[in-house]
């Protein structure tokens, strides 16, 4: 079996699969279980839902994120392979999540939700979060990178950056006072960036280096050409 083949038929399918477990299992307990107090799901279900697909969205955005640090690392360049499912992935579990919380939370109550927006702010900062992941997944496609041309595509695909940090943000004042879980997000997304910025630092420093170096030899070489020169 070559590689391609590996990847293919065996890597992304298991990826794919593995990445629907979450819902799977959401939806067999809500199936099957006690959805009373006394159930798997607490006494709130339709919190417990909402949260479970909260956290698998910013779950697959951070694996999403964390492609291009373990590339560096790893040497492992087919890894780049997973990075399109898994941030599809990320939005797949965003859209859910808000859809629990428009219709289970709020029952389609348009005026409320509006309210909600613009009243708490942490679920203004999670609208904002969905507004910049929807262009990604919208452009995700082979077709609308050759349609938008590699360097603008990827410069609109920056907004995965910001979109990172506002959902940490999101989930850290959704959670009232200072709490472990949302700090631990926000870290790992702090450590996903900060290997970009630093290799892009290392980047510019090689690039800079090089350039001394050529214009240090330029140099030489010019010297050496008017020290052999015959004088006029
Ligand atoms: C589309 C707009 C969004 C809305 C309306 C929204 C709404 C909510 C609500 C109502 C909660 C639960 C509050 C509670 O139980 O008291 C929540 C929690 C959460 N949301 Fe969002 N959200 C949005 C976008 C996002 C995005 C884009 C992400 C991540 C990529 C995200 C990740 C989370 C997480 C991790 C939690 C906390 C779950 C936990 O406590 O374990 N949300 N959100």
């Amino acid at each position: 079996m070559t590689r391609e083949t590996a990847i293919r038929w065996v890597a992304k399918p298991i990826v794919f699969t593995s990445a629907l477990l979450p819902l799977v299992w959401l939806a067999w307990v809500v199936a099957t279980s006690d959805l009373g107090p006394k159930g798997p799901l607490g006494a709130n279900p339709i919190e417990y839902v909402n949260r479970h697909l909260g956290d698998w969205a910013i779950r697959f955005l951070l694996m999403a994120l964390a492609v291009t640090p373990l590339r560096g690392i790893t040497g492992w360049a087919q890894l780049t392979r997973f990075r399109r499912m898994l941030g599809l992935f990320a939005f797949f579990y965003v859209c859910l999540h808000m859809s629990s919380y428009i219709g289970l939370d709020q029952f389609f109550d348009w005026r409320a939700i509006w309210k909600d927006i613009v009243k708490r702010n942490y679920i203004t900062v999670g609208m904002l979060t969905f507004v910049m992941l929807l262009p990604l997944a919208i452009t995700s496609t082979k077709g609308m990178v050759k349609r938008l041309g590699g360097q603008r595509w990827t410069k609109l695909h920056r907004l995965v950056y910001p979109a990172g940090i506002a959902a940490c943000f999101h989930f850290y004042m959704m959670r009232k006072g200072v709490q472990l879980e949302p700090i631990v997000y926000a870290l790992i997304c702090a450590a996903l960036l900060g290997y970009r910025i630093a290799a892009h630092l290392k980047k510019k420093a090689a690039r800079t280096a090089k350039g001394a170096a050529t214009r240090v030899a330029a140099d030489a070489s010019r010297d050496r050409g008017k020290a052999g020169a015959p004088a006029s």
